[in-house]
């Protein structure tokens, strides 16, 4: 029974051990993360969202988009996420630091969406994508053709054209 005992400490210590190392590690590594210029002097980002975008962010959740959109662009040597236009530079930790919460995605089926807004083509073309497949079209009222956003779409498509990673980072900088 006393040996059990150790047994069992010994395997909770094992698993406990570097599970305890790794939180706390990362959270002196990015814990205190905000946002910084590139340069000496120059603006901060990333910047807050705004309002609408907050609201849109909430919408964005509740409809599940996380299940098909990923926000992370993979480093050149990763993948082909910049060649394919997904961004200008691969994201960072300190891109996300004003988000809340983190929307990373669970699986990408559709393009990634971490620098959206700088892609987008105007508020129709926003419309018009969150629209892709039909599957959304309750968010819009009236006759097809003439559809008016309505109150959550309106929010969504704010949130969607405020997703940019397109400026410098310290750690990011975009080439000149
Ligand atoms: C079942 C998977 C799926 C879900 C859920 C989904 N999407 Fe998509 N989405 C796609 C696919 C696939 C494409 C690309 C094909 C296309 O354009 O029709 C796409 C394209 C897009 C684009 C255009 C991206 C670009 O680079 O042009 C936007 C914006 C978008 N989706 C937003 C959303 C939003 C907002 C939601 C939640 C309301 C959502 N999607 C939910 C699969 C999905």
């Amino acid at each position: 029974m006393k040996n059990l005992n150790s047994l069992l400490a010994g395997i909770f210590l094992a698993v406990a051990f570097p599970f305890g190392v790794l939180v706390i590690s990362s959270q002196v590594q990015l814990g205190s993360l905000g946002p910084a210029p590139a340069e000496e002097g120059g603006p901060l980002f990333p910047s807050r969202e705004p309002g609408l975008a907050i609201q849109g962010r909430a919408v964005y959740v509740s409809l599940g988009c996380v299940s098909c959109h990923t926000q992370q662009v993979r480093p050149a040597g990763q993948g082909s996420d910049i060649a394919r236009g997904y961004g200008v530079r691969p994201s960072v930790a300190r891109d996300y630091v004003q988000q809340k919460p983190v929307l990373l995605g669970e699986r990408r089926i559709g393009p990634d969406l971490a620098n959206y807004g700088a892609r987008a083509k105007g508020l129709d073309g926003v419309h018009a994508a969150i629209k892709h497949d039909g599957q959304f079209t309750f968010l819009y009222a009236g006759e097809k053709g003439h559809e008016v956003p309505t109150e959550r779409a309106i929010a969504l498509a704010a949130y969607l054209q405020s997703l940019r990673q397109d400026y410098s980072s310290p750690e990011a900088k975009l080439k000149q």
